[in-house]
């Protein structure tokens, strides 16, 4: 039988839940045409939200295209245009006819190569070594929605998943300043754009001298909350035959602080472990320090890349520290001058290792990774 929980995954289907409001938001944004950025720490769910609003449009509305792009592995400008100028034909094409035909007469000019896989039966577009001296393609591939839109008489949109990795490329400024250019004179397509690294997104979307200042609605995505994991838990269990109390759904919900993707994975090793019928606190205990034993490895490894005075400051954090500078602080856990906090945050964010909120309130980005600091590390 397949486990009801899945985890490193875009949650689908019955696998998603809630975000009611978040879904509502986006699918009217989308609808107006209205750009968004969605900003939330890795594993939250960014991937699967926007995923989930695509389909339901798509379904519901044939007036829409949604067209998803990654740009995980795009290192270079180059590598942007041709995941971009992929992913814009296969949504607005079906087959492998229509691909091939759209790349001809959209892209012709800028050679493009079509190649099939005959074992996933995949296809690609790609371009020759001329695309980085021919700036007029990189216009051309940009323009590609609007004027895809103006062909199918649809509105577009444009979703593109870790997008704070444009920051990687030779001269992300004037990438920046290309892409709103661009963007900003089209008509019938709206852009959602989200990622992981609060910093660098709220620098490009929300500095006054940046290009993409104000270019759309914020939105900080949330955990889900306790009460819809406590539905969401006892609804997948019950639906394979087993039993877990409300309570305990509560308990696994809280000792993952309600993350999305570990809350999923220690409800896996739960649900593996009840054999019987009936889901008990014991199981749920074995399971949460199985769990935490087996990425203590993994958490060993962040330890061994960090300073001591990193490591010190870490373990301020996961107490809940909330005024690092004050003496007390600095002493009790040798973090050096309250001139260090500052370098010692910077690290520590750069390595996503914690997160800031509103209110400056500063949390270990990991809950695992919290408990282990805290009660296995110390
Ligand atoms: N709406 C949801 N309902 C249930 N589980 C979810 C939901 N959204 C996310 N998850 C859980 O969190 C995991 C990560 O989700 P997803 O990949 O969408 O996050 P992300 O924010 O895009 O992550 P990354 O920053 O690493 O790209 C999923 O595999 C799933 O286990
Ligand atoms: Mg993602």
């Amino acid at each position: 039988m397949d486990t009801p929980f899945i985890y490193g995954r875009i949650a689908d289907k019955e696998n998603f839940t809630n975000r009611v409001n978040e879904v509502e938001l986006l699918t009217q944004n989308f609808n107006s045409l209205i750009n968004t950025i969605i900003i939330s720490p890795r594993r939250w769910g960014k991937t699967s939200l926007v995923n989930r609003v695509s389909n339901l449009l798509s379904e519901k509305n044939k007036e829409i295209l949604v067209c998803q792009v990654d740009i995980f592995n795009c290192r270079t400008e180059e590598q942007f245009y041709t995941a971009y100028a992929n992913a814009l034909l296969k949504t607005s094409t079906t087959a492998w006819e229509g691909f091939v035909s759209s790349v001809k007469k959209y892209l012709s000019r800028l050679a493009p190569i079509v190649s099939i896989s005959d074992a996933s039966q995949t296809y690609e577009l790609s371009f020759g070594v001329e695309l980085k001296d021919n700036k007029l393609s990189y216009d051309e591939i940009l323009d590609l929605p609007e004027v895809l839109a103006a062909d199918t008489g649809k509105k577009i949109v444009v979703c593109i998943d870790e997008f704070q990795n444009i920051n990687e490329y030779d001269n992300p400024l004037a990438f920046q300043r290309k892409l709103r250019s661009h963007w900003q004179r089209h008509t019938s397509v709206c852009y959602c754009l989200y990622g992981s690294k609060r910093h660098m997104l709220l620098d490009i979307f929300n500095s006054y001298n940046m290009p993409f200042y104000k270019f759309g609605d914020i939105l900080f995505l949330q955990k889900i909350s306790r009460e819809e994991w406590i539905k969401f838990i006892f609804k997948r269990f019950a639906d394979t035959g087993k039993y877990i109390s409300e309570e305990l759904c509560g308990e696994i919900a809280d000792k993952m602080k309600n993350h999305p993707y570990y809350t999923q994975q220690l409800c896996q090793q739960v649900w593996l472990r009840t054999t019987s019928e009936k889901c008990t606190n014991e199981i749920v205990t074995a399971a949460f320090e199985s769990l935490i034993g087996q990425l203590s490895l993994l958490f060993t490894n962040i330890i061994d890349s960090l300073t001591p005075k990193q490591i010190n400051f870490l373990l301020a954090v996961a107490d809940g520290t909330v005024n690092f500078s004050s003496k007390e602080v600095l002493t009790k856990y040798q973090l050096g001058t309250s001139a260090n906090i500052k370098n010692l945050k910077k690290a520590a964010l750069e390595k996503d290792l914690i997160d800031i909120l509103p209110g400056n309130v500063i949390e270990l980005q990991d809950p695992a990774f919290e408990y282990w600091i805290k009660n296995i590390y110390k």
